[in-house]
């Protein structure tokens, strides 16, 4: 397995499964009154976010705790990084003073950039060009409501709007597990039109299409909403963000309502079991509206962001050094500290 988790694409389909099973068997454990495993004791995990954050912060630092470990939270402007030092000679330090880090980042490149400097492996925390700790919290989500008789990769997913950085990223997922994926979204905001990445543009659907040829699964994408005909899960973000290349202001109303709103009529359209899906958070009355998101059988919505939480556990549990005890060393050390401690007395 690779050291950092930087994109979906890095990893195997069997990997991906691997971790959300591993997440789902800690979920399970603990709803049973089992107790975590304590694997990362002493252990640090340094979080950097250029960004605001609820869940993927609160996620990672819970997670740490829960495993025994420790995450220090570095907001924007509250550390050297890309300023005065530059993000190499960061990564080089930050990676030899904390474990492993994670970092929500401006610029896609700086993260990247991170990884490669650093010692510790470093975890995508969502750039503007993906958000791959959100999707396999997803991939979790929709493995636990399947419908009945289907397996994943029998299931349909359908992105509803624009090709934020968090459509790009399940159509990773999806084509990467096998299954098929749709987005339906207006001309100048579908994944072939680049998504939010402004910097190497890089042909999105391209990378898709190979996972595809791999996995059996396939991808459309389109503004006729016939596409979206027997999706299982139908998923949204919001029209507008954090990024450069997203829609400003107002403007954004004018290019997707009211085709591209999800409401209960069109989860009807796609399928009467379909279950609803956002990464959170939600400018409710615009993306979608309150009887798609407050539903208790269709919206999945919310078990979906408790599940961040324990995907990254295993995320966590997987790529974070553990240290193998060596009793002998461990005493060795003991003693010498005990020794200069007595010297100094
Ligand atoms: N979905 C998501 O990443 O939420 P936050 O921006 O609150 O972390």
């Amino acid at each position: 397995m690779v050291k950092d988790y930087i994109d979906t694409n890095d990893f195997t389909k069997e990997e991906l499964l691997g971790m959300v099973e591993l997440g789902l068997s800690m979920k399970a454990m603990i709803k049973e009154g089992g107790r975590y495993p304590q694997i990362l004791k002493n252990k640090t995990l340094g979080m950097i976010f250029q960004q605001v954050s609820t869940r993927t912060r609160i996620s990672f630092e819970t997670a740490m705790t829960d495993l025994g470990g420790h995450a220090q939270f570095y907001g924007p402007g509250t550390i050297q990084l890309g300023g005065h030092e530059s993000i190499e000679d960061s990564a080089r330090v930050m990676g030899s003073l904390v474990d492993i880090l994670m970092a929500r980042v401006d610029r896609h490149k700086d993260v990247v950039n991170l990884a490669k400097y650093s010692a510790a492996p470093v975890i995508n925390g969502m750039s503007e060009y993906n958000h791959p700790t959100q999707e396999l919290g997803d991939l979790m989500t929709m493995m636990e409501n399947l419908p009945e008789g289907k397996k994943i990769e029998d299931c349909k997913l359908a992105f509803i709007g624009d090709a934020t950085q968090v459509c790009v990223s399940l159509m990773f997922i999806a084509s990467k597990i096998g299954m098929d994926f749709v987005q339906f979204g207006p001309k100048g905001h579908q994944i072939t039109d680049g998504g939010l990445q402004v910097e190497n543009k890089v042909d999105l659907l391209a990378i898709g299409q190979k996972n595809c040829e791999v996995s059996g699964g396939t991808i459309t994408i389109s503004d006729d909403i016939e596409c979206i005909k027997g999706a299982d899960f139908i998923y949204t973000d919001v029209w507008y963000g954090l990024y450069d290349d997203e829609v400003e202001g107002a403007s954004y109303m004018d290019v997707f309502y009211p085709k591209y709103q999800v409401t209960m009529d069109m989860m009807n359209y796609a399928n009467p079991a379909s279950k609803f899906m956002h990464c959170l958070p939600a400018s409710r009355g615009e993306e979608v509206v309150d009887e798609v998101m407050d539903d208790p059988e269709r919206s999945i919505c919310w078990d979906e962001a408790e599940n961040r939480k324990h995907s990254i556990r295993a995320i966590l549990a997987t790529l974070c050094p553990k240290t193998v005890e060596n009793a002998e060393a461990a005493d060795a050390a003991e003693a010498r500290m005990k020794a200069a401690l007595e010297k100094l007395a």
